[in-house]
């Protein structure tokens, strides 16, 4: 008897460890009834956490520089849905998080040498020391996921498309299926084009733990307990997804300075300029043949006059 009831605690005891955990980040440490789970950041302070949400990307980043400095994980990515449109092509860093989670407007990565950033964490204006002014932390309202898909058996239906990366997105990054509004397919790049918006001034949905999550669940760096993977189905057909882009669009252009403007902005500039330049030109062209018109028509009324007269 005495055995039975010990074997029940155990059990007991089992089933209750095995509740607490944290299916939203796979570093978690839990522990404790209630369970409790906190994550190592920075240099090795406790973050605590809502397991029942996606963990904000500013302390995920935070626990990836803990990481990265105990030698494990790193990240890169690299494209624009409009002209403003940002991409991260600075990597990780350390970041100073609000309480809630949020990015503080100003980083600096520890160092004297800052710059501010949008409500994704990524950088939105030149590089400056630290008596840099960031005015406010300025929300991405758009988010575009460019993504690969491997070879399919099958040929993907585009019109089914859609509602399946809208599911597949809802059910795993808990973001409601409404804020994907437009998806484009090519088919021989084999590349599908998601972007997710939401109203400018809304500060209830956050696009970027989506895309955060994302991005690391197709880089084959999963953030969650589960080691499921992000694999919409379309048509009863798993698509299994191998590259993705995010482009960042944020509810103010950004500010980068034309000292580091890239080769191809300032193609589109100068390309702008010229049809300004032509525009010009053509409406001189035709201002002046107008008015010489107008004059010949003047001369001939007048010739009319003088021969009705005479
Ligand atoms: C931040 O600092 C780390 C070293 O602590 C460095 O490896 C990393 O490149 C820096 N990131 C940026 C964006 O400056
Ligand atoms: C997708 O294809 C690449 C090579 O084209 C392969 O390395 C990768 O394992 C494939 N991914 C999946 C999930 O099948």
């Amino acid at each position: 008897m005495k055995t039975l009831v010990l074997l029940l605690i155990v059990a007991f005891a089992a089933g209750a460890s095995a509740q607490c955990r944290c299916e939203t980040m796979k570093w978690a440490t839990c522990d404790g009834t209630p369970c409790n789970c906190f994550l190592l950041v920075g240099k090795g302070e406790r973050q605590n956490l809502d397991c029942t949400k996606l963990i904000p990307k500013c302390f995920l980043m935070q626990a990836e520089m803990y990481r990265a400095r105990k030698g494990q994980s790193t990240r890169t990515i690299g494209g624009k849905p409009v002209e403003t449109a940002i991409v991260d092509n600075d990597g990780i860093y350390d970041p100073d998080c609000e309480a809630n989670g949020l990015f503080k407007a100003k980083q600096c990565n520890g160092t004297e040498e800052c710059w501010c950033v949008n409500s994704a964490g990524v950088r939105r204006t030149d590089k400056g020391d630290k008596n840099l002014k960031c005015e406010e932390l300025v929300e991405t309202h758009w988010v575009r996921l460019q993504l690969k898909h491997n070879q399919t058996t099958a040929d993907v239906d585009p019109a089914k498309l859609k509602t399946a990366i809208a599911d597949a997105i809802q059910d795993r990054y808990q973001l409601d299926k409404n804020f994907v509004k437009e998806i484009q397919y090519d088919k021989d790049a084999r590349m599908i084009v998601v972007d997710v918006k939401k109203e400018i001034g809304d500060r209830q949905a956050d696009l970027t733990r989506m895309a955060y999550y994302m991005e690391k669940d197709i880089k084959a760096l999963p953030l969650f307990k589960d080691t499921t993977k992000f694999e919409p189905t379309v048509a009863g057909q798993k698509l299994q997804l191998e590259e993705i882009l995010v482009y960042y669009v944020d509810e103010k252009a950004p500010t980068f300075t034309m000292k580091r403007l890239t080769g191809g902005v300032i193609a589109v500039i100068v390309v702008v300029s010229l049809a300004v330049i032509a525009g010009l030109v053509v409406l001189f062209l035709s201002r002046k043949r107008d008015r010489a018109r107008y004059e010949k028509t003047q001369q001939r009324e007048l010739e009319e006059v003088q021969h009705a007269l005479s």
